[in-house]
């Protein structure tokens, strides 16, 4: 509820701040393209010609840096770029992210940014003349994870109702599961399986807007109960680097893996997601098994990107 009321505060048109932010229509016209521009993306390289986007990461990051980057580049735009903003910028002599982010206004059209609180998007379009992109935000939100997520289940059945999600590990400290959820949650008939461990349970006010909207999930402790059941299995990281003690960590961590030992007992059509990046919830072994899709997943993110900044450009 909070997010939702916070998110009438900005303006959606503009900022990517929540997942739940894009409407079906969106959805519609940003996975068109995205079919479109993995399909053969001559035609849009020249769409982002003369733009600057400054990328502005306080947090570590391999898949969404690059492909945000790259989609930049392939559509003819340029780049500037902070990496670890903490030491290598005036953050480290003390500036806010509030100045952080009116300085970079006078040199990018765009500002995409990862940052380790939870309201560091909000906190920056409140200061901003240019569209934000939240390119994660503490524990709370990855809004075009979410994208690239759906986008890649929709490639898989053609439909983003009536399925069966797992998702399965630290639902309490990881982004992407709200994200997901929250986006996957406005089609109809889905149903959710969480399982996490006993420290890492899902956040109450995601259940608390499932429950609200007369959706099914179910919190189980056994990843072997839920596999056969479902469409999509979408495992995540032990958030390390989230955990307030070394203790709280050993207990959460190794508790669910899948493997050669539990992968086959999964629909013969379902799917293996992961955000990435993997520690040892996703065994190597089952990179060759026909479910995988995470890096499949990972590949989209190119592409539903410069969907997306295509349509921020044209639309602002
Ligand atoms: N999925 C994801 O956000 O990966 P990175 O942290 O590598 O960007």
């Amino acid at each position: 509820m909070t997010d939702l009321i916070n998110l009438k505060k900005v303006n959606p048109k503009k900022n990517i701040v929540l997942s739940q932010q894009f409407t079906k229509e969106y959805l519609d016209i940003i996975f068109k393209l995205s079919t479109q521009m993995k399909k053969d993306y001559s035609k849009f390289i020249s769409t982002l010609k003369g733009k600057v986007v400054a990328m502005l990461f306080y947090e570590a990051s391999t898949r969404t840096r690059f492909s945000f980057e790259s989609a930049v580049l392939r559509l003819g735009g340029s780049c500037i770029t902070i990496e670890n903003a903490n030491e290598f910028s005036s953050v480290s002599k003390g500036e806010t992210l509030e100045d952080t982010i009116k300085m970079a206004n006078n040199y990018a059209d765009i500002i995409v940014l990862r940052h380790f609180e939870d309201d560091s998007t909000k906190r920056a379009v409140s200061v901003s003349d240019v569209p934000i992109i939240n390119a994660g935000s503490g524990k709370s939100q990855h809004p075009t994870q979410a994208l690239l997520d759906l986008f890649t289940i929709y490639e898989e059945f053609g439909t983003l109702s009536n399925l069966k999600i797992a998702v399965v590990g630290d639902l309490l400290r990881g982004r992407t599961c709200d994200s997901m959820v929250y986006l996957l949650s406005k089609f109809e008939n889905n149903i959710f399986y969480f399982v996490s461990p006993l420290n890492s349970k899902v956040k109450e006010s995601l259940k608390e807007h499932l429950k609200e909207n007369n959706i099914n999930f179910y919190e189980n402790d056994s990843l072997e109960q839920v596999l056969p059941e479902v469409d999509v299995c979408y495992m995540t990281r032990v958030q390390k680097e989230r955990f307030s003690t070394k203790e709280e960590y050993e207990e959460a961590k190794g508790k669910y893996i899948l493997d050669n030992r539990n992968v086959n007992i999964m629909k013969d059509k379902a799917i293996i997601m992961h955000p990435l990046p993997r520690v040892d919830e996703i065994s190597v072994e089952v990179d060759t098994n026909k479910r995988a899709r995470y890096f499949e997943q990972a590949k989209n993110g190119l592409y539903v990107r410069m969907a997306l900044l295509k349509n921020l450009v044209e639309n602002n």
